[in-house]
């Protein structure tokens, strides 16, 4: 018995030596039936004033990957010099930029091979991956998870440091005035600010968010379809933002001076323009809150988000 043991126990760990050289870390999709333990892999897209590089961004991929081993970890940037990728986040056309991660993903050696990918967003990240589930989506996204992004637009723009140049430079090109075609063109921020009192000009003139968003009269049936076909889209929104005004809008809320209208009150749900309301009957759709100020994430909610929603595929279902 003993022995018979040992012998067991010697052969589970010679077949796991060998399955771990047989599948290292970046391993291929399209072949064995173990795919189901390979967790899918992790694309992240940063927010405004960030990098790719980042320690921050480092640090949460290093997280993923102790939480699911073996996942492979691709942070979405628009230059491989980190100076670049960061004046991107404030200046360039949010169409332009969907289209390169696209480009970037579906080349991907790794990314094209795989069956569904999981995506997460932070703040304006979080609705630039949604723009690329409802115009792209090769890849398949499974779980998109978002923190403080601003899937409702903004209704102010916020303030940049005073040695934040860039940050300056590209905020310059407002002069008051959000909807000139240079500065949709142009200025990041500005094509997703949504001001309730000048609602018309935001759907005549907004670069991406109202197309996006489904609010003009033509709604594009793919973006419904790919939004609902998500296995989850998980909006997270920091309890105490003071950043992104208003904060609801990490939750798709409409909010015109003190009036709150909660998602499912409103008719981009219940005419269902971008598959919301499908998601949301299958059980996908999650609302919750985090403590603290935009972007102050604990590892404690990262680890839960990275346990539940992403991983191997038998563990979130498609
Ligand atoms: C929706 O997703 C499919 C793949 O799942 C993709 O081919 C398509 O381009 C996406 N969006 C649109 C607008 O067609
Ligand atoms: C942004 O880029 C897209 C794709 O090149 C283009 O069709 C669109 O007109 C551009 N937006 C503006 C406001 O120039
Ligand atoms: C927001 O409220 C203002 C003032 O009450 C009103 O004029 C405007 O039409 C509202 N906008 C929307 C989109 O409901
Ligand atoms: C998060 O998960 C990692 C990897 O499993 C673990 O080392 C770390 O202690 C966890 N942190 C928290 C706060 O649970």
């Amino acid at each position: 018995m003993a022995i018979r043991n040992q012998l067991r126990l010697l052969l589970t760990a010679g077949s796991l030596l060998t399955a771990a050289f047989a599948n290292p870390l970046h391993k291929r999709f399209d072949d064995d039936d173990d795919e189901d333990d390979t967790p899918l892999p992790l694309v992240i897209w940063h927010g405004l004033g960030d990098t790719y590089n980042a320690e921050g961004i480092r640090g949460v991929a290093e997280l993923a990957e102790a939480v699911n081993p073996g996942t492979l970890v691709y942070v979405i940037r628009m230059d491989d010099d980190a100076s670049k990728d960061r004046s991107a986040t404030f200046l360039g056309n949010v169409t332009e930029q969907i289209e390169k991660a696209c480009i970037d993903i579906a080349s991907h050696p790794i990314l094209s091979t795989a069956p569904a990918i999981d995506a997460l967003g932070f703040s304006q990240g979080g609705q630039f991956l949604r723009g690329y589930v409802e115009r792209c989506n090769k890849p398949p996204v499974r779980s998109l998870v978002t923190f403080g992004s601003q899937h409702n637009g903004i209704s102010e723009f916020r303030a940049c440091s005073s040695s934040d140049w860039i940050c300056r430079a590209a905020m310059a090109l407002l002069k008051g005035n959000a909807w000139t075609n240079l500065v949709q063109s142009r200025l990041v921020p500005a094509q997703y600010y949504r001001n309730p009192a000048q609602f018309d000009s935001y759907l005549e003139y907004s670069n991406f968010l109202a197309d996006i968003n489904n609010e003009r009269a033509f709604k594009n049936q793919k973006y419904k379809e790919n939004i609902s076909k998500l296995a989850n889209l998980v909006l997270y929104m920091f309890a105490d933002d003071t950043t992104v005004v208003p904060k609801e809008t990490a939750w798709f809320e409409d909010v015109n001076g003190t009036e709150v209208t909660p998602l499912r009150a409103r008719k981009l749900y219940s005419e269902d323009w971008i598959g919301l309301r499908e998601l949301d009957r299958k059980g996908g759709l999650k609302f919750l809150t985090t403590p603290g100020d935009h972007m102050q994430l604990s590892e404690k909610v990262l680890n839960d988000t990275f346990e539940e929603f992403y991983g191997p595929v038998r563990r979130v279902l498609i």
